[in-house]
């Protein structure tokens, strides 16, 4: 997602700024900009799309001597992609960029504007520097109104401030979002918000804790704890390389990106959530009027997600909801009417088959609706609306957070047009908005589960075959989970829906047939439970995920016990990528690049 750098030294500003920023582009961004101070002056650029872009617009633009700089790459969430959305954010004298969410961002902008202050973005980074140019102008100190200023806002952020009258410092601060300050010699500073923006320029640095704060000039350091107790500058060596500063230390994007979903299921949900409804700014208010059906239509695991949407959509909105494979969907002489609203998911936006069908959609006149994670690609661009799903470049071949994402849309889709329709009570839809609150914290992996999978994978390495079971959403999520083990482990997997074992493929049950078996507290469980006890019956080995005890079970994977099942959903999806990227790196696969696989297939 969203990327910082910052520079404080002699050398060529703007070339280190977006060299750092192009370091950071494998995370994603729609937009970029960087702001130079250098003999009292301020040069500011912007521009949207890549970094060229950014290139281009400050061509002209040279430095010679001393000069500080500060620069972002912006992966729109809050506001569109535009160069007046992308930071750094312009007050009348300071700068800022950042990175993370501005809780409490509309009531700060709400008393400000009643002071006279005037918006330009629809960012909360914005109010950053407003809130710090009105404290400047009340207390003594620029570093005394940045600290007045933090102690304003709630939420998550790492930000970089400049301002005029101390035209030879970076003001900085970490809380929840990661920023790195590193040293060079004597007299360069630099600032990251990963070790990848700073590789072959700092050789040392230091990795903020949250709550940490203070200013740096070329030669210092100031540091502080939340306490504003002063802290000792301790270094260490940046002796990473490139690709591995890229996966922040996990063995491979997949594993990044599964640790990774928390904090993109924040941004997934940010700005969509109220009291008891669900807010999507990016959908024309016609979009729903005169559809009496929906048909999702999508491939692989945005096909999983679809059919989760299946079971959503029907139970929330009360509408006719079917979902098709698109490359069957393409061929079958399908019968669609007008009154069918027609949905695609897709991670790429690119996918060829995908792709064709919204094209079909389109020329038999259905409104049609893209829920995509990448702004601008194909279907994006088709799509009479679009619903970004904010998951940031997934790498690994295998999907996770794009799933993770995809879903939380689906879901918030559901409870939207619960509330359009008025098939769920306000109170009901509230209730949801509350559990949909706590998904960042239910997928963060916890270190014992990590370890109790990592152990257990040794015994799920051999043996004939996997099956994956669930009932309900449980049921998409079984095939997911299949789907995973199989592309990057070459074991053969199926997902079944568990009370279809019975009609046939029962048959197989063996001790050499592992069975991964879905038992959610809240949802069908005394049903699911009885048929995976007949496998247990079978002698088929039985590999349990459940908050209840369950003693047919070979080995049990306790999930937490959750109010609703859509959190134990999400917990169980974690669980199920955890599980096969353990047997795959015992196989010694390679997790992130599967034999036969490519990452977005545009070719029929
Ligand atoms: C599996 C996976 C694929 C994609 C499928 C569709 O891990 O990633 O099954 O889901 O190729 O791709 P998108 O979502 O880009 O249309």
């Amino acid at each position: 997602m969203c990327g910082i750098v910052g520079y404080i030294g002699t050398k060529p500003v703007k070339e280190i700024l977006i060299d750092g920023l192009r370091e950071l582009e494998y995370r994603g961004y729609d937009s970029a900009g960087i702001v130079v101070l250098q003999n009292h002056q301020f040069s500011l650029f912007k521009a949207v799309g890549k970094l060229i872009n950014l290139e281009e617009k400050a061509s002209l633009f040279e430095s010679t001597g001393f000069s500080i700089g500060i620069g972002h790459t912006r992966w729109a969430t809050h506001g569109k992609p535009t160069e007046l959305n992308a930071h750094p954010h312009v007050g009348a004298v300071s700068y800022v960029v950042h990175n993370g969410i501005i809780e409490n961002y509309q009531e700060l902008k709400n008393s400000l504007t009643h002071e006279g202050v005037q918006f330009v973005s629809q960012t909360d980074t914005e109010v950053i520097v407003h809130l710090f140019e009105h404290h400047l102008s009340n207390v003594g100190t620029p570093f005394e109104a940045f600290k007045a200023t933090l102690a304003q806002l709630e939420g998550a952020y790492a930000l970089l401030l400049v301002t005029a009258s101390e035209d030879k410092t970076i003001f900085f601060a970490k809380n929840g979002s990661p920023m790195i300050v590193g040293r060079r010699g004597e007299d360069e500073t630099f600032f990251g918000s990963s070790d990848a923006a700073l590789i072959g320029k700092a050789q040392e640095v230091i990795y903020l804790e949250d709550g940490q704060y203070g200013y740096a000039t070329a030669e210092t350091i100031t540091l502080f704890d939340p306490h504003h107790h002063a802290l000792q500058s301790r270094f260490t060596p940046l002796s990473v390389t490139k690709l591995s500063a890229q996966k922040e230390g996990y063995r491979f994007f997949m594993e990044k990106e599964i640790y990774e979903q928390s904090t993109v299921l924040a941004d997934t949900l940010m700005g969509r959530l109220r009291e008891d409804e669900i807010y999507f700014e990016e959908l024309p208010s016609d979009l729903f009027e005169g559809i009496c059906e929906i048909k999702l239509c999508a491939c692989g695991t945005s096909y999983h997600a679809a059919m989760v949407a299946t079971y959503l959509l029907e139970r929330h909105a009360k509408i006719r909801t079917s979902v098709e494979i698109a490359s069957e969907f393409r061929y079958r002489e399908p019968l669609l009417t007008p009154d069918t609203l027609f949905v695609v998911i897709s991670q790429s936006g690119e996918t060829a088959d995908t792709l064709e069908t919204l094209k079909m959609a389109k020329k038999r006149g259905l409104k049609t609706l893209v829920i995509c994670n990448v702004d601008n690609s194909s279907m994006v661009r088709l799509a009479d609306a679009s619903i970004l799903t904010r998951a940031g470049i997934e790498k690994g071949v295998a999907s996770t957070k794009a799933f993770a994402t995809q879903v939380s849309v689906l879901w918030m889709l559901s409870l939207h047009l619960a509330g359009l329709r008025q098939t769920l009570e306000a109170s009901e839809i509230g209730r949801q908005i509350s559990v949909l609150r706590t998904l960042p914290s239910v997928v963060k992996v916890e270190n014992s589960t990590h370890e109790q999978l990592r152990r257990l994978s040794k015994r799920y390495l051999h043996g004939h075959g996997f099956f994956f079971i669930g009932r309900d959403v449980f049921f998409p999520l079984a095939l997911e989970g299949a789907l995973k083990l199989k592309e990057i482990s070459y074991l053969h997997a199926e997902g079944y829906p568990s009370g279809e074992m019975k009609h046939g493929p029962i048959a197989l049950a063996d001790p050499e047939l592992f069975t991964i078996a879905l038992l959610p507290e809240h949802k069908l469980y005394d049903k699911t439970k009885s048929n995976v006890e007949e496998l247990s019956a079978r002698d088929s080995t039985i590999c349990s995920l459940s908050p209840l005890d369950f003693d047919k079970a070979d080995d049990h994977i306790r999930t937490h016990s959750h109010s609703d099942y859509m959190a134990e959903f999400f917990e169980m999806m974690v669980i199920l990528q955890l599980f096969s990227m353990e047997i795959a790196i015992r196989l010694g696969n390679d997790v992130d690049m599967p034999r036969n696989l490519a990452k977005s297939v545009t070719v029929e």
